[in-house]
């Protein structure tokens, strides 16, 4: 369940103590603002669900602010506070939309008691298996979704990022935590999105060809060099360049990108002429820079430019109050992608999902999502994680593999897989039921490449073609992570 955030804004500090006090106590995050330019700051940076709003401020009234607000968001819950109220600013309280009223002096137990009421009022505690009506239909892709204090975080940091331009960001994470959509959304907020944004995967290309990559060629510069070529650094003058899996950057390499960091110039292959770029360079890896610095594996001089900027991307167990609000909007994603109509989630297969500590963060999630929507027929997801005993099938206790955040397919029961595809389950199960989830399986292991699924499945590519447009799995099973382009 999301965990409910409230915003305090009272002038008075001792009001704002008792009550953040009593909030948190109750698990509530709570963030305080002592005016009313504070209070607007909170919330856009805190996004809270419901505001307690004392109505005199020293620099505003808190009917205008409560107007402003919901006219900004219908579902922000705001209860005003007040030591003489009003009836004239009661009624037009009520008329701006507050949800109740708090008089001074109170008694704690009291507001406690209003407040929960109010939500209750909402129902903001929505059950994970109800956000059927919540799953929107318009769900626009490629978006940022959390709103756990780790993560809202983060998305201050893009904008400060995107707002100041500085020359280096570097972009920190395990695997699959959202590394390469950060880099996107910092160029897509900052004074450069109209301008190119290229991306390189530094593990992706060998390292003969990196420095043509980056820096180009003149004409005669090696045997195949017929014409000169532009390299990133001059295709993305005034732009960007996001260097993905910097860490895997060869030794040889470091070096010339430090000195266009540093000097801003560089040379093409085999040119005489020193060229000027402007760009911001972005960098992302998974792996630990320091130890590599240690390690003789990276420079300790290019290490040193790149960690003045650094974003650290919260891994998912560290935040897994996001983990229903992913679940939502990957199934409002994949429904779209695929045409389904999934419109809630089971209670059992959410708090699975819950549970479950997910090494191959967000990604993970989204493919674990992605397989229980092609498996399933009907409009309830019942999703099921690696580790869980929970399981969709007929039959029941049934364990069947699961897809790990390399691809690679694996089962935590204690059987040998074929052992499960040998007997019929209690429940019974259909043909038609038994054949989609082995394509699937196999469609998930071979990332998509359907002659290799259709190699392990021993049959045709035509049957397996047939086969993927009946049960509507095309595209199915492709790698995300490697659908890039590589420059
Ligand atoms: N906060 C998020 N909201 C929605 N989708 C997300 C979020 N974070 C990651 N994703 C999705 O998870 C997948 C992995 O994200 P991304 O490729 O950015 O991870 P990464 O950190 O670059 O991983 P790697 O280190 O393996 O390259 C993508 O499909 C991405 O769209
Ligand atoms: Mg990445």
């Amino acid at each position: 369940m999301v965990q409910k955030r409230v915003l305090v804004v009272d002038d008075e500090k001792l009001i704002r103590w008792s009550l953040s006090r009593m909030l948190e106590k109750n698990g509530y995050l709570v963030e305080v603002a002592g005016s009313g330019a504070e209070a607007r700051e909170q919330v856009e940076a805190f996004n809270p669900h419901m505001i307690l709003l004392d109505i005199w401020l020293p620099d505003a009234v808190g009917i205008d602010l409560l107007n402003e607000f919901k006219q900004k968001n219908d579902d922000l819950i705001i209860l005003m506070i007040t030591a003489n109220a009003q009836s004239d600013y009661v009624v037009q309280a009520f008329k701006y939309g507050a949800e109740d009223y708090i008089g001074k002096p109170f008694k704690l137990d009291m507001v406690e008691h209003t407040i929960a009421k109010a939500f209750e009022k909402k129902s903001l505690a929505q059950a994970p298996d109800d956000f059927g009506q919540g799953v929107d239909a318009n769900v626009e892709l490629n978006q940022m979704v959390g709103n756990s204090p780790k993560m809202i975080e983060v998305f201050k940091n893009i904008r400060l990022c995107a707002e100041s331009d500085c020359k280096t960001v570097l972009i920190l994470g395990e695997s699959g935590t959202g590394k390469e959509l950060v880099a996107q959304a910092i160029n897509q907020h900052s004074a450069r999105s109209e301008q190119p944004f290229i991306e390189l995967n530094c593990a992706a290309i060998p390292e003969n060809l990196l420095e043509n990559e980056l820096f180009g060629h003149q004409k005669g510069a090696y045997t195949d060099a017929s014409s000169e070529e532009k390299g990133i650094f001059e295709n993305a003058n005034k732009g960007t360049v996001f260097l993905d899996e910097i860490g895997d950057l060869p030794l040889s390499m470091q070096g010339k990108l430090l000195k266009v960091i540093e000097t801003k110039r560089f040379r093409r292959l085999g040119g005489k002429d020193e060229l000027e770029t402007d760009v911001r360079i972005i960098a992302a890896t998974n792996r630990n820079l320091a130890q590599m610095v240690e390690d003789g594996e990276f420079r300790g001089d290019l290490f040193f430019r790149l960690n003045v900027m650094v974003m650290r991307l919260p891994a998912l167990r560290e935040r897994k109050e996001d983990i229903p609000n992913l679940v939502q909007y990957f199934v409002a994603v994949l429904n779209k992608e695929y045409g389904r109509q999934i419109e809630s989630v089971a209670a059992k297969g959410m708090d699975c999902l819950i549970d479950y500590d997910w090494p191959g963060n967000v990604r993970e999630l989204r493919n674990t999502i992605e397989r229980a929507i092609m498996l399933e027929n009907g409009k309830v997801l019942n999703p099921r994680c690696p580790g869980c005993e929970n399981s969709r099938h007929v039959g029941g206790d049934r364990q069947i593999p699961s897809v790990q955040p390399d691809g690679a397919v694996s089962t935590i029961s204690s059987a040998p897989v074929e052992d499960d595809y040998s007997r019929l389950p209690a429940g019974g199960m259909s043909m038609d039921e038994m054949e989609k989830e082995l394509i699937v399986q196999a469609l998930v292991q071979f990332n998509g490449n359907q002659t290799e699924a259709a190699k392990h499945l021993g049959i045709s590519r035509d049957t397996i073609r047939y086969r993927i447009k009946k049960f509507k799995l095309s595209g199915f099973g492709k790698d995300r992570k490697n659908n890039k382009a590589s420059a």
